[in-house]
């Protein structure tokens, strides 16, 4: 693990955006999954505002909420519309389909869409107050592939703020799992703000383990962690 300290949000969004664009500029058709949430909305700015050429590249969300129509206002669809899609072109999107008649039918399909598409060559990632990354909660196995899983109330706590009410946000989500996510080429962590210190210095020092699934990155031969400075707090110094 590459781990690159920057002051802050918008430092850490201009190099996750910059390391974006040499990977776009090497090759136009990367296939790239894509994180949602609250950390990467200063990524996305800089995508737009750089006007990267995503126009023949292929997207892959890494997650859904289960039985949010892509037209709800919280739903990860409305969000990469609202701070990607809308601004630019790109060749192919995919996300998953919460509201599947069969939801484990869906999940195949999504990583079958990932193989056809020639495997994912680059992923940004955020990581949970409790370590998870994409959905996988603490204590999901580190060979899991894109599945139906269950929220922690941990998450969605967290994850209230962006709802109306804490009870509207959904029980259960799908997510790529860890080893999709590991099988990309290239994973590119970001981490921000003070909150997200313990979980990261779980995730770059502590034991590979089910119980931080941002461990499993560990294990990746390329991986960089973009870091601010108030989650590389406990963080100890290079
Ligand atoms: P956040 O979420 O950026 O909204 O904190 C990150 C995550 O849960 O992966």
């Amino acid at each position: 693990m590459e781990i690159r300290s920057h002051a802050d949000n918008d430092a850490l969004s201009q190099a996750a955006a910059r390391l974006f664009q040499v990977q776009l500029t090497a090759n136009p058709g990367l296939v790239v999954g894509l994180p949602t949430g609250g950390t990467p909305l200063g990524f996305y700015r800089q995508v737009v505002e750089r006007q990267l050429d995503l126009s023949h590249s292929t997207a892959f969300n890494l997650d859904e909420y289960v039985g949010l129509s892509p037209d709800h206002p919280q739903s990860y669809a409305s969000y990469m519309r609202e701070n990607l899609l809308r601004h630019l072109p790109v060749g192919a999107w995919h996300i998953p389909n919460g509201q599947a008649a069969d939801l484990e039918a869906e999940c195949q399909r999504y990583e079958a869409a990932i193989s056809a598409a020639g495997g994912l060559d680059l992923v940004f990632l955020g990581i949970g107050h409790n370590g998870h990354i994409g959905f996988n909660e603490p204590g999901t196995p580190l060979d899991a592939r894109t599945r139906v899983v269950r929220l922690t109330e941990t998450t969605r706590a967290a994850n209230a703020r962006f709802f109306p009410s804490p009870a509207e946000v959904p029980t259960q989500a799908i997510s790529m799992g860890i080893k999709t996510i590991l099988s990309a080429r290239q994973v590119v962590l970001l981490a921000s703000g003070r909150g997200k210190a313990e979980a990261l210095l779980a995730a770059v020092t502590g034991p590979v383990t089910p119980a931080v699934p941002a461990s499993a990155l560990q294990t990746h031969p390329n991986v960089v962690v973009l870091v601010d400075a108030a989650a590389a707090r406990l963080l100890p110094v290079a």
